[in-house]
């Protein structure tokens, strides 16, 4: 695993989005897997700041986001359908053919997941996928406990990922308390894996990850077994990392390269 440690937020932001812009600059027909939630919504805009520069094509990539909010149609405001346009895909021009998320209003969920898989696999995968990270450790929607062998399926969301999500719903509405969600094995199948942490509230579940043991305890620990993950996360974020020196030795203020392998 590669760990990117960033002096700023701002930092760690600028460079998953330059992550992303160099793939799509050498091959802007990959095949993205995309996140929602507060930490994605800067890299986004400086994915599209970078676009409007000329440094990458953003309209001709495919998409599969993660997850989507069960009981919630496309167009309802607080749906993941509707975030992914708001922040990234209307500015980008992409065309709505190209990108994917499921159906968390589909009157069958279980067909739903099936389609989603057969849908990523005959897109030929995911060539990156893009993670944020729960304070429980959950990516996607897998909490705690899931197989971390598991698909495409409904989950049930904590009480903590229903009162972190509630920020994003007016005051009084019903925030949802499932979502169907990418499994750990689907994202696990990913190539590549660019994982973006910032704020102190993600620093116990960064620890986890990348420096505690494989368990369905913090499922993201699981990408200690993928061929090819990066971590960007910020100061604040690193802050219960043990290995701070070593990360920071081969990686100063999460320079990708300073002569030495990583
Ligand atoms: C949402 C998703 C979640 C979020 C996580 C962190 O698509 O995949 O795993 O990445 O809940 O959310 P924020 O960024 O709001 O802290």
């Amino acid at each position: 695993m590669k760990i990117l440690i960033h002096p700023t937020s701002e930092g760690a932001v600028k460079a998953a989005a330059l992550q992303i812009a160099d793939l799509l600059a050498a091959r802007p027909e990959a095949v993205l897997g995309l996140a929602t939630g507060g930490t994605m919504e800067p890299v986004y805009a400086a994915l599209i700041d970078l676009v409007a520069e000329g440094q990458c094509r953003g309209d001709r990539f495919t998409s599969f986001n993660l997850d989507e909010y069960v009981g919630l149609s496309a167009d309802h405001p607080q749906s993941y359908h509707h975030y992914m346009r708001r922040h990234l895909f209307d500015a980008l021009g992409v065309p709505a053919a190209q990108t994917h998320l499921p159906a968390g209003d589909a009157p069958d969920l279980a067909a739903e997941a099936q389609r989603y898989e057969a849908r990523i696999a005959a897109a030929g995968g995911i060539d990156l996928q893009l993670l944020g990270i729960g304070a429980n450790g959950h990516i996607g929607f897998n909490e705690p406990s899931s197989s971390l062998a598991s698909r495409t399926r409904v989950k049930t969301l904590t009480r903590s990922t229903v009162e972190a999500n509630r920020r994003f719903f007016a005051e009084g509405e019903a925030v949802p308390v499932h979502a169907l969600t990418m499994g750990i094995g689907t994202v696990m199948d990913a190539r590549h894996i660019l994982l973006l942490a910032t704020g102190a509230g993600k620093a116990r579940a960064v620890a986890g990850m990348a420096e505690g043991p494989v368990s369905a305890a913090c499922p993201a620990s699981i990408l200690q077994m993928h061929p090819s993950v990066v971590l960007v996360c910020d100061r604040a974020a690193a802050a219960d990392l043990r290995m701070t020196d070593y990360y920071e030795t081969v990686h100063p203020d999460g320079a990708e390269r300073t002569g030495e392998p990583a």
